[in-house]
């Protein structure tokens, strides 16, 4: 454990050992690049020489033509950088606190009580760390932008933060340690808004906890039932109590919602080499040791119970209109260190999935399904995520990108390197697609298809550790600080796009890159925008996404304060003048991320989660950075939803 970094840093820095050995150039040595196709088509910059530095690419790129920053159809006066203990919003908005860490969910849930908190009180609370953001219309099918469920992730706890004399991870109690599991998971929440503001909706039989310790879910797909999965627990390798470091999520055509597990080698303390799972644990990192949860439940010690880790590392699926449903772990999307999985449904009826493996140098991944959508029959859907083909992405020099599918028996993926059976494949995926020679990527976080132009949008956090002779055309920076985003580009989307003909499910997409962060002032960072931006219009660090009605952009950031400026969300057009030209809507809070942004329907209301507020070096329960959003005396910083309004009550960004 790393106790010179904050909790946000440990989850995005312990891979100080790279997980993924296959760190040089897939595609070669460092070729021409394009970094911009859709630019070099317009005749600016037609392609530029990356040479592996940063500055050669800032300076080339700065030198094209600049959009007017007017030229953005965003028309509010876009909030200027800044870092302070309180959130901030556009002038014209407003931010309100939706549900905080501790609120009553559950009916009969206790009053939170901070000094005394216990396990038991949690897992009827709203939990910690909130991420993704699901607004879930009532009644199911609507689109209602007044009445809903709202579906929230709880990714990780901060020990520090939210016990009283800040103990360290290794020093806390059996009671602390069960009160962390009960505040990981998931929340649904019935909320509504009668001509005023938001509120939750006490009581309601819809509101449910989903924890670490409390909730059996299954494990469905092919790998459901493997040996690999099998532990003293559970001889059938298909239940599983709970669910780890919930990122982000998504919500599919049938009304249920996913959500992530990401960085679940934290968890589990022990040693690797004495397990038969040395290699596929190496590859992801376990045991991350974060937490010290083996010391009192023997499932997080994998000298005990050497399979638990392989329960891990999946998308999860339940159906939020039913309080009782069991959550499924779909392990045809396979196992890795999952931000989220978005879902479009492709022309021909068959869904299509995308999720990004959140670690430097990983990958991203498409799952495509067997079945066909049928819109009159909810639950001929249900399963649906059971059975198809998960793809891994290659990004050529030449603006290709290659799905290449992680199918037992084809190309490596044999027994002659370790799989036996789709469920090996499944069970490590990353290293089946080490195999098949997917592109490392610098953190590839939330990936969406735009509504409107079927164009997918992948965030790239960062990446410091990729060094010059790594670079390539889809990670053109080395040390990379900023971060990216990268236009995945299915056949039959035009340029300014109409989704419904894009083809998902095809194994050729195009790509582009669609900006990359960092302050265009300095020159070392090699940014790259649509034009001139305005006050507080660059961004660092990429993270979450949501698109509006009309197609815009909504980048939420986690990573600003690095770069001495809050982290929040900002703005942007797709396409036209004002495209890649970024405006900031929010700022969170000092120490906090913003996460898991989400629109209503008629895009009146945006949801956002406000991560880690007040995680900071030297911050602590009784001496916080900030104690927002409530700001009494003796109460710490509390992870929150936000709900962000224009005050004239239109649509956000107008
Ligand atoms: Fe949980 Fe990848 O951020
Ligand atoms: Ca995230
Ligand atoms: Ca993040």
């Amino acid at each position: 454990m790393r106790d010179d970094l904050t909790w946000s840093e440990r989850l995005e820095h312990d891979d100080d050992v790279p997980a993924n050995p296959t760190k040089t150039p897939t595609i070669g040595a460092i070729i021409e690049s394009r970094l911009s196709r859709r630019d070099a088509l317009k005749g600016a910059a037609a392609s530029v020489a990356v040479a592996g530095t940063a500055t050669a690419i800032g300076t080339s790129l700065f030198s094209r033509t600049a959009h007017a920053a007017g030229g953005s159809t965003l028309t509010f006066s876009p909030l200027p950088h800044g870092y302070d203990e309180n959130s901030h919003v556009a002038d014209g908005y407003a931010a309100q606190t939706l549900i905080r860490w501790g609120d009553p969910v559950v009916p009969g849930a206790p009053a939170f009580d901070v000094t005394n908190q216990t396990a038991e009180a949690q897992a009827q609370q709203f939990g910690y760390n909130n991420d993704y953001v699901g607004f879930m219309p009532l009644p199911m099918g609507s689109d209602s932008s007044d009445h809903g469920l709202l579906c929230v992730n709880h990714e990780y706890t901060n020990p520090d933060l939210m016990f009283p004399g800040s103990p360290a991870s290794e020093d806390l109690t059996a009671e602390q340690v069960a009160i962390e599991m009960a505040a990981h998971g998931h929340t649904v929440v019935e909320i509504k808004r009668e001509g005023g503001p938001w509120s939750v909706v006490a009581d309601s039989p819809y509101n449910r906890r989903i924890t670490t310790s409390g909730t059996e879910m299954m494990l469905t797909g092919p790998a459901a039932g493997h040996d690999r999965l099998k532990t003293s627990a559970d001889s059938t390798g298909t239940k599983v109590i709970g669910t780890l470091n919930n990122c982000a999520g998504g919500k599919t055509p049938w009304g249920t919602v996913l959500f992530a597990e990401e960085n679940f080698h934290g968890y589990f303390m022990g040693d690797a080499e004495q397990t038969d799972e040395a290699r596929n644990y190496k590859r992801y990192g376990v045991p991350g040791g974060w937490y010290v949860w083996g010391k009192y439940d023997d499932r997080f010690d994998i000298n005990k119970e050497q399979n638990e880790p392989n329960r891990f590392g999946w998308m999860v699926e339940f159906d939020p209109y039913d309080a009782s449903s069991t959550p499924k772990k779909r392990t045809a999307l396979g196992r890795f260190k999952h931000e989220g999985a978005t879902t479009v449904l492709n022309k021909d009826g068959r869904v299509v999935v995308y999720t990004g493996d959140d670690q430097r140098f990983d990958y991203v991944y498409k799952f495509v399904s067997a079945g066909t959508f049928n819109p009159d029959d909810r639950a001929a859907n249900m399963d649906l995520l059971d059975e198809g083909t998960l793809s891994v992405g290659r990004f050529d020099a030449d603006g290709t990108l290659e799905w290449m599918p992680l199918v037992h028996g084809e190309g490596p993926l044999t027994a002659e390197n370790g799989f036996n059976s789709q469920a090996d494949v499944l069970i490590e995926t990353r290293r089946a697609a080490d195999l098949l020679g997917a592109t490392p990527m610098d953190r590839p976080e939330d990936v969406e298809p735009n509504p409107v132009t079927g164009v997918v949008y992948m965030m790239l956090t960062n990446n410091t550790k990729r060094k010059d002779d790594q670079t390539d055309a889809a990670n053109p920076r080395a040390v990379n600080a900023h971060g990216h985003v990268i236009e995945m580009i299915p056949p039959g989307t035009a340029a300014d796009g109409d989704g419904a003909n894009a083809d998902h499910a095809a194994t050729t997409f195009t790509w582009d890159i669609f900006l990359l962060a960092g302050d265009p002032a300095d020159a070392e960072a090699g940014a790259m925008y649509g034009g001139d931006l305005v006050e507080g219009g660059w961004l660092s660090c990429p993270d979450n996404l949501a698109f509006d009605s009309k197609g815009r952009i909504w980048i939420s950031t986690d990573g600003g304060p690095k770069s001495g400026i809050a982290d929040g969300v900002w703005g942007s057009d797709v396409s036209g003048p004002g495209r890649a030209l970024t405006r900031r809507l929010y700022a969170c809070p000092a120490g906090a991320e913003l996460c898991g942004p989400e629109f209503t329907p008629d895009d009146t209301t945006y949801f956002a989660a406000v991560q880690h507020p007040g995680d900071e070096k030297g911050s602590t329960f009784e001496t916080p950075v900030t104690r927002w959003p409530d700001f009494q005396e003796g109460m710490p910083p509390r992870p929150s939803v936000q709900v962000i309004v224009k005050a004239d009550g239109g649509p956000i960004g107008a």
